[in-house]
């Protein structure tokens, strides 16, 4: 197992004696990675006050097991409309269905991670807190919804579950002496997501040919003397700055100035620097517009932040970024503190990783389509889209971390593979190729990729048809959506190909899918179940149980945005 920074090795499988002679297991779910990081801390919190826990993915949890535990901290992200992370899902099902067990012995707490501009905020962490609490199990401490700046309210949960159980263990009788767990700190690389490397921008070309209707770039960046590594299937973390003109007219709306000082954990820096560093100033959240209705006095914001009115929050920040609402309900005489009291700390962004070490090396490369959109006749674009593409040159350096994804991995050894994307989505699909073609494998591949044109739009098409030559890919299937009056998805392909693709299937396949979560990844779910219905011919129920179990054994994985 290679071990990243600060990482504690996990304890083997099976219940682990905590030294307050309860077992203590620390539970997560996830899909990008950070309720793991936080499971781990946690652990390795709980170790140092001599308390030993068992850190376990929910996509790995024997459903048997839940009724042997003891204290159980439950760490879990929320994706879409209130889901579960996809890995998580099987473990849900179980709990959440009549086969779950009475928890009267156990002991829990919840730490729900998700993201406040969503209308199911927080809503699997919500799930799991109510379920536990339905099956008798005895809550430790109130949940804790955290947005997207969790660090803090997590370590103060951390801390208080820690401090709590630790107390429990001193009052214990000397002979039940404690042992603490010692975490094993590898240092793979000094950098992190806290302390990212400043990476070179080696490669920056638009992929697409003339005439698309995207902007599709493929984009290298040189980790070299970083320490770096990374497998087929992780993500690279780029922290991007605002936009310079984005923040300039926000501080205009705002009737202030760039140079106003402004002190952030007590660090004082100029307004446009902490607005261009700092925080996320396109996208409002909640907070902000409570925050400004606060201000304000705005009956329209009053009304808005009201909790039964939480659709209409929702469609009204779709429409109205930061800047439109500091517009909209100006607020004179405002200083810089109040203007940033409301935002949230600026996230990195998240890029499926496209290449593989073993062909680049200290290269990592990614697939950027860049989001641009017109909102009340002003172009915006996203963060990092524009950074990457309009103010980054060659040579330059940007702050980047690799984030690992345990949940998008390539088989080991010769299991065939079928890899479903639409879009930048076929990213990750490069990596497994150019991995596939360096370890010399034989194992069969089968390629699904949805475009609109085929003449702009065929991304990286030369690498397939080399990799189709040379026998490393075993078939495409292309689908352009845009060429045709009726629209052809990969889905669509997918369904005209079904019984050679449950024959893959039944010959042990795994079966990845990388892109749009919204539309595509729904829509490929169904089609999966569809044509296992239709090939196996045991009806719909069954299909689904064929899928789901695809889940459980990780044959089937996702990688959506
Ligand atoms: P469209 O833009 O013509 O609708 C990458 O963006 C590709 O994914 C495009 O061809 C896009 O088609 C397609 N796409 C859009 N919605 C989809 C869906 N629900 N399922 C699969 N592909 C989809």
């Amino acid at each position: 197992v290679r071990l990243g920074q600060g990482e504690v090795a996990l304890a083997a499988p099976g219940a682990v004696p905590a030294a307050s002679g309860r077992t203590l297991t620390i539970l997560y779910g996830t899909e990008t990675g950070n309720s793991t990081e936080l499971a781990k801390a946690l652990a390795a919190a709980a170790a140092g006050r001599g308390l030993s826990a068992e850190v376990v993915d929910m996509a790995n949890y024997k459903p048997r097991r839940l009724k042997e535990e003891q204290d159980v901290l439950v760490v879990v992200s929320t994706y879409g409309e209130g889901d579960p992370p996809q890995p998580a899902v099987g473990f849900f099902e179980f709990i959440e269905g009549h086969k779950a067990p009475k928890l009267d012995g156990v002991r829990f707490t919840v730490l729900a991670l998700g993201d406040s501009t969503y209308e199911f905020y927080c809503e699997a962490g919500k799930r799991l807190d109510r379920r536990f609490e339905e099956l008798g199990a005895k809550r430790l401490l109130p949940r804790v919804d955290c947005d997207i700046d969790y660090e803090e309210p997590a370590a103060a949960w951390s801390a208080e579950i820690v401090d709590l159980l630790a107390a429990e263990l001193a009052e214990l009788p000397a002979q039940a002496s404690p042992f603490a767990a010692v975490p094993v700190a590898a240092a793979a690389s000094a950098y992190d997501k806290r302390n990212p490397f400043e990476a070179k921008i080696i490669d920056n070309i638009v992929i697409v040919g003339r005439g698309s209707s995207k902007e599709t770039r493929h984009i290298e960046l040189d980790l070299d003397g970083s320490g770096l590594s990374y497998e087929p299937g992780d993500a690279v973390g780029i922290v991007a700055r605002n936009d310079p003109a984005a923040v300039g007219a926000l501080i205009e709306a705002a009737g202030l100035a760039a140079d106003a000082p402004v002190t952030i954990k007590s660090e004082t820096k100029t307004l446009g620097e902490a607005l261009e560093r700092n925080y996320e100033i396109m996208i409002a959240s909640p907070r902000f517009i409570d925050q400004w209705a606060g201000l304000s006095g705005a009956a329209e914001l009053e009304r808005l932040r009201a909790p039964e009115n939480a659709k209409e929050r929702l469609a009204f920040l779709e429409g109205h970024h930061v800047v439109d609402i500091v517009r909209k309900f100006p607020l004179p005489g405002i200083d810089g503190a109040g203007l940033i009291a409301g935002l949230r700390p600026l996230q990195p962004r998240l890029y499926s990783i496209a290449s593989s070490q073993a062909v680049t090396g200290d290269e990592v490369h990614i697939t950027l389509a860049p989001v641009r959109y017109d909102l009340h006749g002003e172009g915006r674009s996203g963060v990092a889209s524009a950074h990457l593409c309009d103010r980054i040159e060659l040579g330059e350096t940007l702050p980047v971390y690799i984030q690992a994804n345990p949940h998008f991995r390539l088989p080991a050894g010769d299991a065939p593979i079928i890899m479903i994307g639409a879009g930048t989505g076929v990213a990750p699909y490069r990596a497994f190729l150019q991995q596939r073609e360096a370890d010399g494998h034989g194992g069969r591949s089968w390629l699904f990729f949805g475009e609109r044109n085929f003449r702009s739009d065929f991304l990286y098409q030369i690498e397939w048809q080399s990799w189709l030559k040379e026998e490393v890919l075993t078939r495409m299937d292309v689908a352009f959506s845009r060429d045709r009056a009726d629209k052809t998805y990969v889905q669509h392909r997918m369904l005209e190909r079904a019984a050679d693709f449950y024959a893959w299937l039944e010959e042990g396949a795994h079966v990845y899918v990388c892109g749009d979560a919204t539309h595509m990844a729904p829509d490929v779910h169904d089609t999966l179940i569809r044509i296992v219905e239709s090939q196996s011919g045991g009806g719909r129920d069954a299909a689904e149980d064929y899928v789901r179990k695809l889940q459980a054994d990780h044959r089937y994985q996702r990688d959506v945005y």
